[in-house]
């Protein structure tokens, strides 16, 4: 088993196919939208519980794909604060797939030397699995390769409201509320920002996802469904996030003065 990218390794340049286009620089963190499954059951006519488990099953390759890119932390939109007003019988489904492959998936990211992280509350969710989180967690806690954070049960505004909670039970005095504290709050507190978050499906929107962290990310969104999100679609977006020109609010560097 191939050991996925490590954290000390500086972000990888490549060059375009033809040797002289500009270098570009990998993503440090992308985040994902895995948006789509129940669309692609509906175009293959099955059910909706299968399109989850045809986008579950998706996600090693996709691990896998970026961690060959160079990618250190990948982000996974699992299950959002507002799914829980899907049907019933939706929402039981999707959780106890999402239960079954973190049981399954977890040995094997470890042998990779992956690192999972778990976003959003947990109290929720059936003890089962809230066990195979935990597990995984555990698991997987001293590796030092790439970072996989699942996003479960997660909101971005739950995320910030539960951080000020904590900052005001805390006891910080309101001038040491800088964004460096507030950050450190936050269910992400020891990863850096997403560079890139990539929607599947085609929407244009965030639905809650990582509100605070994605001040400055770029955004790539693609029609494809999640479980067709592949390989050659990977590098799609990471040629897209190549092209872009990120200036965080300041002048572009050739822009004449
Ligand atoms: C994404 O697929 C999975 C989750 C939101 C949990 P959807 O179930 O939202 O699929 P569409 O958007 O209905 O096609
Ligand atoms: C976003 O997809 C949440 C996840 C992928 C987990 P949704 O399908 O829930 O988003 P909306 O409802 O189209 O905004
Ligand atoms: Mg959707």
């Amino acid at each position: 088993m191939t050991q996925l990218a490590s954290q000390s390794r500086p972000p990888r340049r490549s060059r375009r196919a033809g040797g002289e286009a500009p270098p570009s620089v990998t993503p440090e963190h992308v985040a994902l939208i895995m948006d789509g499954n129940g669309r692609w059951a509906r175009s293959h006519g099955i059910p909706r519980s299968e399109g989850h488990r045809a986008g579950t099953d998706n996600v090693r390759r996709i691990v896998e794909a970026f961690s060959e890119h160079g990618v250190r932390y990948l982000t996974l939109y699992a299950f959002s604060t507002e799914n829980w007003h899907r049907p019933e019988d939706e929402v039981s489904t999707l959780l106890e797939i999402l239960k079954e492959v973190t049981g399954r998936e977890a040995e094997r990211l470890h042998e990779q030397g992956v690192r999972i992280r778990h976003l959003g509350r947990l109290d929720r969710v059936s003890k089962e699995l809230q066990k195979a989180v935990h597990d995984s967690l555990t698991l997987t806690e001293g590796n030092s390769g790439l970072t996989l954070s699942v996003a479960l049960d997660y909101g971005g505004r739950d995320e910030i409201l539960d951080a000020v909670r904590r900052v005001v039970s805390s006891r910080v005095p309101p001038e040491e509320v800088t964004e460096e504290v507030f950050r450190s709050f936050l269910y992400t507190n020891d990863l850096p920002d997403p560079d890139l978050i990539v929607r599947t499906g085609g929407e244009m929107r965030l639905s809650n996802f990582l509100l605070w962290q994605s001040a400055y990310a770029e955004f790539y969104s693609t029609p494809v469904y999640w479980p067709d999100f592949d390989e050659a679609e990977v590098a799609k977006a990471l040629a897209a996030f190549a092209a872009r020109q990120r200036r965080f609010g300041k002048l572009a560097a050739e822009q004449p003065e």
